[in-house]
């Protein structure tokens, strides 16, 4: 019989030991609050990070060679986000992300495995991902706040300027000439 903890069981594990939850004075509840806004957020950045890196190699088409640059620097700058943030959950006394299988259970932005994805399509799929993640940053922001980490608040808020900032570049892109 396999002695593996069924999923369920996994999903309940707290995400801050007793032991780890003092390391600041923001008490026991704060931590936790703050480590299940913030692991979720580092899942949905491995998830449109592997996305964002199928669209660079998977592309084709007239605007490849701006398309797979562009790709190629979003990817680097959301990958650049998950260990800041995964430090931060661990520097306040939190647990965060262990496994493929940790981000798929905390992933909200979903994967893609599609064939043949238009350029265009692309850059819709990206855009709308991105502020997705751009309204849960924020929202991840006024939690820290509330509960008096403004540490995290002030690195969620870099990371959100940085996820705006391909909110825009990938916007423009769906604009007609003028
Ligand atoms: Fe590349």
């Amino acid at each position: 019989m396999s002695t593996a903890e069924p999923r369920s069981a996994q999903s309940a594990k707290p995400s801050i030991p007793g032991a780890l939850a003092e390391v600041t004075d923001l008490g026991v509840s704060n931590v936790s609050a703050i480590a299940e806004a913030v692991n979720p957020l580092i899942a949905d950045a491995f998830a449109l990070y592997v996305k964002t890196k199928n669209f660079h190699w998977h592309l084709s088409g007239p605007r490849f060679r701006d398309y797979h640059l562009l790709f190629d620097e979003q990817a680097g700058s959301i990958l650049d986000s998950t260990d800041v943030l995964a430090e931060r959950v661990r520097k306040i006394g939190g647990t965060t992300l262990r496994s493929i299988d940790h981000i798929h259970r905390l992933q909200r932005i979903p994967d893609d495995n599609e064939d043949n994805v238009p350029a265009s399509e692309m850059i819709r799929r990206l855009l709308n991902d991105n502020r997705q993640i751009a309204e849960r940053q924020r929202a991840a922001i006024e939690l820290c706040d509330s509960r008096g980490d403004s540490p995290t608040g002030n690195i969620l808020q870099d990371i959100l300027d940085q996820t705006e900032r391909r909110i825009w570049f990938l916007f423009e892109l769906t604009q007609d000439d003028r």
